[in-house]
């Protein structure tokens, strides 16, 4: 809902739950009036213009008609340089005429409409419901012919709001934008905290929160992916906000490159946020006539804390930010031989994972990184298209064929920025590559970066990803990216456009995406970037699905997962079980816990399953057949992170809409001794219904019991004797099943009251032995519903 008091030039975007009031002041310039819960709409709106009407020292006024306002205390829209505001700009541009930079833009026109604005080229949400409108206000500047167009989108139901700039030259001297943030926000007060989510390789999605004290703090990327320093995301949260208490704002960029996200606490106790494509090494030359599209940003209120804002970012996402093709559609349960077999594989190897991922219940079956020729470790062959005769003598065609024979889906792994030196088309194209004229190339993973911003290249990685995947017949393309950018240089640009490379790549690489997407608009698409080093929006966009991190440990994965649950939902994330010990921390976890934490994501199996024990091999079958039970709702549910009491453990729950089912995950790090009685509450069900709930049948190895087995069984066995070990892998011990009958309230207040654990005393019924890395499943249903 939007509504306009023309007269006042007062601008009322309200969804559900939240409102964002804007105005033009007397000078002209765009002011927000407030950004906080749902106010009623009035006819008169004005007086919420609470600024400083006083002389203030030491400032500086912005026109001598007035002394009182200064727009440094002005809560702005659009922050320029040059007239007296001197926190950090939003927009910052050089006019080439005379070299000035001082930007002044005030109010000229808006127009409301049903349609989302346009933003060719770039991501962006889907077209709103009929609910949801547009605003577009277009900003003047006094002295120059360029023009801003501010654009607002109101997606009344999810809480959200879109917002993006387009910068249009309208006279005929060019003009460089230096800086061109997509949206910036000034808040009346300070003291708010920042959250985001940092990390590196195989420890993204890291939760921080820190305080916002006077001055700039700054997130963003220089590395030409989004990263996994830092996800294009902040929140800023009131100091006593909680997962289900306090008010906080969520912004996100729906972007893939280099941005940066800057806050800053004025001096005047104001707090500005600004989101936007970065500034480092950018210089946009805008010639008369043309425009610029910055990407878009999503931003939501919540007052029922972080919850409810990852909520409403998690409907957004499922709602206009995923291809429609993929909202409500099933995601298959896939087996992907990486962690199986790394480069070493042949057809044989490959087929017989596939056969014993069939027999599993699996559905895709996933042929990674290694197919093509000159592939056998990371240092040669990226760059060919043609496939290793002697891995695969019959083809993708043949393999694909004889794995969809057996009722599975196919799907591939590809890498199309990159190429090695060491490759057919490094040979004939070595100008395609990204690297600093007279300079020697710095590596990354053995491999260098295709130019994107060059459409030749484009051109010819449409063509041969066109005919991949029709020869292949895939279902699935698992779409890597597996360095950061370096020795940044485009042989194709000229020496002006060399500063806006970055950006240019970005923009090449959305064009092979919007073309691929057309052509094969059935294919379901995996984003990954040596894990998260890109998942964002804008990929999410593209590909509803990212294998956000090469870590499959089950009990770093919970860190990474609950981090990124802030912005993505669940069915935004691939999550496999792997082999033990992993890959990565050389950490033994249970399957039953590998399982556990992956199907609160999209699941699948990355693991020699030619090599299972019959014990593992009954537990995965088990496990499947639970997931695609509960599809449904494990993928398109409502998510909650639940808050426990202690810091080793954690717990999330996914819950339909209606609130009459649910699945509680509850996991456990190292197991303390002596532990006390733990029960999981769940304020979000509904009181005055009954509910049963059933632990998730889940089965242990009795290897972990070591000789204390014997106080089990009623022969007597050695420990890691050969008979312990047959009985080990043949042999399924339950876990104690726990289940209850319990109204709402109870849930809420009491929680579920989840067994003793093991204190080294006894192991009987009433006892639960987790042990380290332990979980446990509950699923929950409503009675009476
Ligand atoms: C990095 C990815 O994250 C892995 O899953 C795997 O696909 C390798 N690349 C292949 O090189």
């Amino acid at each position: 809902m939007i509504s306009i008091n023309s007269e006042e030039q007062v601008f009322h975007l309200q969804t559900l739950n939240s409102s964002y009031i804007l105005k033009v002041s007397d000078a002209g310039h765009l002011l927000n009036l407030y950004y906080g819960p749902r106010l009623e709409h009035r006819e008169t709106l004005s007086h919420l213009n609470h600024t400083a009407r006083v002389k203030l020292g030491s400032t500086t006024a912005y026109s001598s008609a007035d002394e009182r306002y200064c727009l440094e205390t002005q809560k702005l829209e659009v922050g320029t340089t040059g007239k007296g505001d001197y926190r950090e700009p939003s927009l910052h541009i050089t006019y080439c005429d005379d070299g000035s930079s001082t930007s002044d833009f005030i109010f000229d026109r808006f127009e409301l409409s049903g349609d989302r604005p346009d933003l060719p080229g770039l991501p962006h949400s889907h077209s709103p419901s009929e609910d949801d409108l547009s605003l577009t206000i277009v900003l003047r500047e006094k002295l120059k012919p360029v023009e801003l167009h501010l654009h607002y989108t109101c997606f009344v139901h999810t809480d959200t709001i879109c917002r993006s700039m387009t910068i249009i030259n309208r006279g005929s001297e060019p003009v460089v934008l230096n800086k061109a943030c997509s949206a910036s926000v000034d808040l009346p007060e300070a003291g708010f905290e920042a959250m985001h989510l940092s990390g590196k390789w195989i420890a993204e999605g890291q939760q921080q929160r820190h305080s916002l004290n006077k001055g700039v703090f700054s997130i963003g990327s220089s590395r030409g992916v989004s990263s996994s320093s830092h996800n294009p995301f902040m929140a800023l949260v009131s100091p006593d906000c909680t997962e289900d208490y306090g008010c906080c704002y969520g912004f996100a960029l729906v972007y893939s490159g280099n941005y940066k996200i800057t806050t800053e606490v004025s001096s005047y106790d104001q707090t500005r946020i600004m989101l936007g494509v970065s500034d480092l090494d950018f210089a946009w030359p805008l010639s008369g006539g043309m425009q610029f599209n910055c990407p878009e940003v999503l931003m939501t209120f919540s007052h029922g804390g972080l919850n409810l804002m990852s909520q409403h970012f998690h409907a957004h996402i499922r709602q206009h930010i995923i291809d429609r093709e993929w909202q409500d559609k099933p995601r298959p349960v896939q087996a992907n031989n990486w962690e199986a077999t790394y480069f070493n594989f042949d057809e044989s190897k490959l087929m017989s994972l596939a056969r014993k991922a069939q027999s599993l219940g699996v559905e895709l079956f996933v042929l990674d990184d290694g197919w093509f020729a000159n592939r056998n470790d990371e240092t040669s062959g990226l760059g060919n298209y043609n496939e290793d005769r002697k891995k695969l003598p019959r083809g993708l065609a043949g393999i694909s064929r004889k794995i969809r024979q057996l009722g599975l889906q196919f799907g591939l792994w590809v890498e199309p920025e990159m190429v090695s030196v060491n490759s057919d088309l490094y040979e004939k194209h070595p100008d395609w590559a990204v690297t600093s004229p007279g300079r020697e190339a710095s590596p990354g993973r053995h491999q260098l970066v295709l130019d994107m911003s060059n459409p030749s290249v484009v051109d010819y990685l449409y063509e041969q990803l066109f005919d991949t995947f029709r020869r292949a017949q895939v279902s699935y393309v698992k779409w890597d990216h597996n360095r950061n950018l370096s020795d940044v240089y485009s042989n194709h640009l000229t020496a002006e456009k060399q500063a806006g490379f970055y950006h240019r790549y970005v923009l090449g690489l959305y064009d092979l995406l919007f073309r691929l997407k057309e052509a094969f608009p059935g294919i379901l698409f995996e984003n990954c970037s040596s894990g998260g080093n890109r998942f964002d929006l804008g990929m999410t966009f593209f590909m509803p699905q990212t294998w956000i991190s090469d870590n499959t440990d089950a009990h770093e994965r919970t860190k990474i997962q609950q981090g990124f649950s802030l912005l993505y939902p669940p069915c935004c994330m691939s999550a496999h079980v792997s082999g033990h010990p992993s890959h990565q921390v050389l950490r033994h976890t249970p399957i039953e816990s590998r399982f556990n934490v992956s199907c609160f994501g999209l699941l699948g199996y990355q693991l020699d399953l030619t090599t299972l024990t019959t014990y593992e091999e009954k537990v995965i079958r088990q496990q499947v057949g639970f997931y695609k039970k509960h599809r449904a709702l494990l993928q398109q549910g409502v998510f909650y992170r639940l808050l426990l009491p202690a810091s080793n453990q954690r717990a999330w729950i996914i819950m339909r809409k209606d609130k009459s089912e649910a699945i509680v995950g509850f996991f456990q790090g190292l197991q303390v001794s002596n532990p006390t009685l733990k029960t999981i509450r769940l304020p979000m069900l509904k009181p005055d219904v009954i509910y049963s709930i059933n632990s998730r049948e889940q089965y242990q190895n009795i290897r972990q019991y070591g000789h204390l087995v014997n106080k089990e069984l009623p022969v007597s066995i050695k420990d890691r004797g050969i008979l312990h070990g047959i009985i080990a892998n043949h042999y399924l011990l339950p876990v104690n099943a726990e289940s209850y009958t319990m109204h709402g309230d109870q849930l809420q207040h009491m929680g579920i009251p989840i067994k003793s654990q093991f204190t080294g005393t006894e192991i009987t019924e009433y006892v639960s032995h987790f042990g380290d890395f332990g979980s446990r499943l509950y699923h929950i249903r409503c009675l009476d519903c």
